[in-house]
């Protein structure tokens, strides 16, 4: 069966950024910008078709767990985190949600490190060398776009993330990510951040051609939306579970019409 596998993932990624931005104050499109400037940085560094789609898949849902964390541990306070392992604790649930993706290339670890500092100060204690590239670029996009993107992408923002990234290489980004996020976005570039426009670069940049699945891996990417989109609510949680595991056992043909359901209603 066909399907737009990263039309999908973008739906779910942008599902997700509405709870976060009500729990963790996120800016809008967070997720998806994330994912832009991850791509925009990787092509500097030569990567390109099917890993630079996953690498899209990756930065879309880098935090596809933050909102389970923030329900099972923190109880909805996010002032309760206090320590750098904490925070490791949503990129341990997330590694194991994404294993239930359809992925071409080999993407371990690539959520279970991404807030991993260059010097290893972050949760799990990597360096830069020891934590996969992919990782090390979301972790910079998503640190200039948690700091910046809430206060638009102008000329004096740009200087003040330039500013922060020299400031900070080797300590928390490493040189290799830095120069390749200043070749990327110079500034004519990073003005664009703060554009509708970024969207329609993603996808040029990452065609969302339709992918021929299993039975099994739509059942499994059906699993990967139950987890984590209902998680703010136990009762819808629940019941989305029960109704998966119901449909794909009763017929195979109504599990489509479901998930083309939910992408058209996010
Ligand atoms: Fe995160
Ligand atoms: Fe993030």
């Amino acid at each position: 069966m066909l399907l737009d596998v990263l039309g999908l993932l973008s739906a779910c990624s942008y599902a997700l950024d509405c709870v976060e931005a009500e729990l963790v104050h996120v800016s809008d499109k967070h997720a998806k910008r994330v994912a832009y400037m991850s791509v925009c940085m990787a092509e500097q560094l030569g990567i390109s078709g099917e890993s630079l789609q996953d690498l899209a898949a990756c930065a879309l849902l880098h935090d596809n767990a933050l909102t389970q964390y923030i329900q099972e541990e923190l109880h909805k306070d996010v002032a309760n985190v206090v320590q750098a392992s904490q925070v490791g604790i949503h990129c341990t649930l997330g590694e194991k949600n994404i294993q239930r993706l359809p992925f071409h290339t080999d993407v371990k670890n690539v959520i279970l490190y991404h807030h991993e500092n260059a010097n290893g100060s972050g949760p799990f204690e990597k360096t830069w060398e020891e934590v996969p590239l992919f990782s090390r670029i979301i972790h910079l996009s998503d640190l200039l776009d948690r700091a910046y993107g809430a206060k638009g992408f102008t000329e004096d923002i740009f200087n003040k993330a330039c500013g922060y990234l020299h400031k900070n290489e080797g300590t928390v980004v490493d040189k290799e990510c830095v120069d390749a996020f200043l070749r990327a976005f110079p500034l004519p570039h990073f003005l664009t951040l703060g554009e509708d426009s970024f969207e329609k670069n993603l996808w040029e940049k990452i065609p969302r051609i339709k992918q021929e699945l299993s039975f099994a891996q739509i059942e499994e990417l059906a699993s990967f939306f139950a987890q984590i989109v209902d998680y703010k609510s136990p009762f819808t949680n629940l019941f989305c579970h029960i109704m998966q595991l119901y449909i794909c056992k009763k017929s195979r043909q109504t599990l489509l019409p479901g998930l083309m359901l939910f992408y058209k209603v996010y």
